[in-house]
């Protein structure tokens, strides 16, 4: 049996510990409290723009937005050693310069462009057969059966040019032999890169290209071809001398692949008529494949397509419809199919019926008429 005295001691000692070890936990909490409350802060802070110097003055610099415009501004007096072509983190409010960034940072290209692997099948594309044909023979055969070429002794095109009107397919015969021959898909469209990319367009292309080769096979797809290869541009301004460097890039990286690689391209454009004939030169994009507006027949397939899931009255006069459809692109049949959904929906229905479709189709045209081709491509 312990002594009064020594259990005094033990009750001491352990109310002492008690203290201690609460006390610890206690700091050790406001601790993390504290913490977190900085990294609350953090986020509620506005993001900072990535910019880069171009030069310096005093406590002050011209600074290139990635949009391309220029700024005079401040810069915070704790960055040491700034120089030109660093690049550097700008508040969003007054631009002032907060910080620098590593400079050898490797441009990540994958940021820019839109890469993926499309799902699109051949049978989703109505009244294109004969330019199906064409694209399978060119572009998936030779990546598919390279060894076939080399024995027969012939070199395939590097690549096509698909060339028609807005909405007619092109895009989707792209995705879809990026499908049929499981590439990635690497899209890149030439108003984006004349505009946005100012000063980095030639960097963005090299890189695309060494993209696509590490992620072979691989379908480099150049939307809007002709913003960057036209036969418009006069090389006067310093901004038409970047679009120059742009192309030139382009074409040197063309060039210097090989077409039995397993990197293909192809261009697209609705503007054949302007295009550089540079770029359709024998090595380069030298097949043209043209899309155009699918006809009677096509119309009839293409509605089949986006009416697959729809139901749809029996007793529809389609003949009628498709006439009344006869100048319309598969982007414009594909709207009249939503639209004639709407109004079902509208009138609360599941089935579609004929009224449904007409007024469907003038609506396609009038929105046509008041806001222009590029209305249609809200529909995707
Ligand atoms: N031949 C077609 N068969 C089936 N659907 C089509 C066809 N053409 C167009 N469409 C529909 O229209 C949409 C737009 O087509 P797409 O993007 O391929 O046109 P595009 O020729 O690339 O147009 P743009 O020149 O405006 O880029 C497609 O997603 C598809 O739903
Ligand atoms: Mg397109």
């Amino acid at each position: 049996m312990p002594s009064k005295d020594e259990l005094k001691k033990a009750l001491f000692s352990y109310s002492t510990n008690y203290n201690t070890s609460l006390e610890d936990e206690n700091k050790m909490l406001k601790e993390t409290v504290g913490q977190l409350r900085l990294e609350l802060d953090k986020f509620r802070e506005p993001a900072l723009l990535v910019a880069e110097v171009i030069e310096l003055s005093g406590k002050n610099a011209i600074i290139k937005l990635p949009n391309g415009n220029n700024f005079f501004v401040n810069v915070s007096s704790s960055i040491k050693k700034l120089k030109s072509g660093d690049s550097i983190l700008v508040e969003q409010k007054n631009l002032t310069v907060v910080d620098k960034i590593a400079t050898n940072k490797k441009f990540n290209v994958e940021q820019f462009v839109i890469m993926e692997k499309p799902t699109i099948s051949w049978k989703d594309i109505g009244g294109l057969d004969e330019q199906i044909e064409e694209i399978k023979e060119v572009i998936e055969l030779p990546l598919k059966k390279p060894e076939l070429f080399k024995k027969v002794g012939i070199t395939p095109p590097k690549g096509i040019l698909l060339h028609g009107p807005p909405g007619t397919g092109k895009t989707l015969l792209a995705k879809a032999v990026a499908a049929s021959t499981n590439s990635t898909f690497i899209e890149i469209v030439g108003s984006e890169l004349v505009q946005k990319f100012i000063g980095e367009g030639a960097k963005l292309v090299k890189e695309v290209f060494t993209l696509a080769k590490e992620k072979a096979p691989s379908i480099i797809f150049i939307d809007e071809i002709d913003a960057l290869a036209s036969n418009r541009i006069d090389v006067g301004t310093s901004g038409e001398r970047e679009v120059q460097r742009t192309f030139m890039q382009f074409l040197a990286e063309l060039d210097g692949f090989k077409p039995l690689g397993n990197v293909k391209v192809i261009g697209c454009t609705n503007r054949k008529d302007i295009l550089d004939p540079a770029v359709i030169r024998p090595g380069r994009l030298d097949r043209l494949v043209e899309v155009p507006n699918p006809g009677l027949e096509g119309i009839k397939q293409i509605f089949k397509i986006h009416t697959k899931r729809m139901e749809v009255d029996k007793k529809i006069n389609v003949d009628k419809l498709f006439k009344s459809m006869e100048d319309f692109s598969g982007a414009e049949i594909k709207a009249v199919c939503t639209e004639a959904g709407y109004f079902a929906i509208r009138a609360d229905r599941t089935k579609i019926s004929e009224v449904d479709f007409k007024k469907a189709i003038e609506k396609v045209k009038n929105e046509e008429d008041a806001y222009g081709k590029d209305y249609i491509k809200m529909y995707g």
